[in-house]
């Protein structure tokens, strides 16, 4: 089973806080923390640990950061052959600040903006190989919905996790396997005023919404909603939860899980995520995902 991942690749400029700051508002943090992140790296380090083989594509900037993240996903036991190393261009980073049950995110793209077409055009061939390819909205969307596109012709199953929240073109929505939006960014691509269920009901066993703490729901092909409850977590640091998730997903989809056991499975490794610190760090193994399946 071999899944690639196309995506962003991020450093993380992580503080702590006793909360998250008010608009207009300083607050004194703590521990300022360089630790690797992005959406697409964050998913491709969570299907590795979870036992998958896998390979990102995406760029990052000739300089220190791009370096470090590079040895961190070859480390983490992810493919890179295929990531551009680009020259006067920043490594992406992220800003983010962590309270006590929440967080902010401010991305600035760097390298991951220039994963642009070209690229996508350099790479499509490689992907063919590939048993499922994985994507997230943190490098051009023109990229995203090329590669989906001709994912689809080829008939290779493909997982869209639409963050950050963007408009998904209806035929984008028709051709991708999966497509796993939080709540707010489901209403962005289905409109404010359309309901959970109905946006469920139009497209069963494919649009999984994420609510957080509140777990998961998709709708069966029989027409039932299934709703898949969250872990309770002793919660230290959300970020990358979601990532685990979207990465635990794909790979028990991969492995032949009908789509209720895969998201129990990913509620699972998510919830055990956000028990440690940063987006990577806290990811489990497929054998602490399994132990915390076999006690319930
Ligand atoms: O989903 C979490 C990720 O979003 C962080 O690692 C950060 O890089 C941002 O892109
Ligand atoms: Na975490």
């Amino acid at each position: 089973m071999k899944i690639a991942v196309v995506g962003s690749i991020n450093m993380d400029m992580t503080v702590t806080a006793e909360r998250i700051p008010l608009k207009g508002e300083t607050l004194r943090g703590d521990n300022v923390r360089l630790i690797p992140g992005g959406k697409g790296a964050n998913q491709a380090v969570a299907m590795a640990r979870l036992g998958a083989e896998v390979e990102m594509f995406g760029c990052v900037g000739d300089d220190d950061n791009g370096r470090k993240l590079l040895d961190n996903l070859k480390e983490s036991g992810v493919k890179t052959d295929h990531i551009h190393v680009l020259k006067g261009v920043p490594t992406g980073i992220a800003l983010i600040t962590v309270g006590e049950n929440d967080n902010t995110i401010v991305v600035v793209p760097g390298a991951n903006g220039k994963a642009d077409k070209t690229y996508a055009e350099s790479i499509c061939r490689e992907l063919e190989g590939y048993d499922m390819v994985v994507f997230q909205h943190e490098i051009p969307l023109e990229t995203v919905h090329y590669l989906i596109k001709w994912c689809y012709e080829k008939g290779i199953p493909t997982v869209l996790n639409p963050a950050p929240a963007a408009k998904v073109p209806t035929d984008i929505v028709e051709m991708v396997s999966y497509l796993t939006p939080n709540e707010h960014e489901a209403r962005l691509i289905f409109g404010e005023e359309t309901k959970t269920e109905e946006m469920l009901k139009k497209y069963p066993e494919k649009l999984v919404i994420t609510q957080g703490s509140e777990g998961v729901v998709t709708c069966m092909k029989s027409g039932q909603i299934l709703h898949v409850p969250a872990r309770k977590s002793s919660v230290v640091d959300t970020t990358g939860a979601g990532d685990t998730l979207n990465g635990a997903f794909s790979v028990r989809i991969c492995q032949g899980d009908d789509i209720e056991q895969a998201l129990l499975y990913a509620n699972t490794a998510a919830g055990l995520s956000t028990e440690k610190f940063g987006a990577q760090s806290g990811m489990p193994l497929a054998e602490e995902v399994e132990k915390e399946l076999e006690e319930k």
